[in-house]
């Protein structure tokens, strides 16, 4: 699986405010934003364009446009706090939403809403979740998408846990990873080390 690392001196800063356990809400979901606006810069470096015909004040001009806008699909809730930023990147961008709340006990990843495009034969499909960890929403919500013929899916995040980049390895599936840092690994509560806290939790307030 391809992994795309995003460790420029900006996004770590903003990532190291999101860590700190004294950064409010507010704070939290402002360095969220922010770094989702370089994700997203980076995960589309590569991305076809089509041409567009203009005229500048001065000559005809041939400018760019990407060629196929990806859809957004932010898992509720900890997504939520990305899509803003990422839609404003890609203004003509179509939106999905998934829901999944992890059981607590288990961490299985209990699916609570689905509202996607019937058919997604050709359109690449970002995926919005800060958090990696076991990475069994990320992959139930990539299951989704591939029962929908999506071939082409980037999974957006935060922080991974070595555990979630391994198990979407593994899954075959048509996926890359883009990512702030790659952390130490999973505690026994199945929480990222070190890790942000509950991402939900830290934007929105205790469930
Ligand atoms: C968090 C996070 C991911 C999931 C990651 O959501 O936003 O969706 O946990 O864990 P996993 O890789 O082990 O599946 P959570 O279930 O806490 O729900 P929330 O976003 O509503 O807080
Ligand atoms: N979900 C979170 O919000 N944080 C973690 O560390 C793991 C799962």
């Amino acid at each position: 699986m391809e992994r795309l690392i995003v460790d420029h001196p900006l996004a770590a800063a903003r990532l190291t405010t999101m860590r700190d356990e004294t950064t409010d809400n507010a704070g939290f979901r402002a360095a969220l934003s922010d770094l989702t606006q370089m994700l997203i810069y980076e995960a589309l470096a590569a991305a076809p364009r089509a041409d567009v015909q203009i005229k500048t004040p001065l000559v005809p001009h041939t400018g760019s446009r990407l060629a196929t806008p990806p859809l957004l699909v932010p898992v509720l809730r900890a997504g939520l706090g990305m899509v803003e930023q990422a839609h404003a990147m890609v203004p003509e961008a179509r939106v999905g939403f998934v829901g999944i709340a992890r059981d607590e006990a288990t961490a299985q990843p209990v699916p609570y809403l689905e509202s996607l495009p019937e058919d997604l034969s050709g359109l690449p499909v970002f995926v919005l979740d800060p958090m990696l960890a076991t990475g069994g929403s990320m992959l139930h919500t990539i299951e989704l998408l591939v029962a929908r013929n999506a071939t082409d899916i980037t999974a957006v995040c935060v922080v991974a846990a070595p555990q979630g980049v391994t198990l979407l390895e593994e899954s075959g599936h048509p996926c890359r990873l883009v990512v702030a840092a790659i952390d130490e690994g999973l505690d026994d509560a199945n929480y990222i080390v070190p890790g942000l806290g509950d991402a939900g939790d830290r934007q929105f307030g205790p469930r």
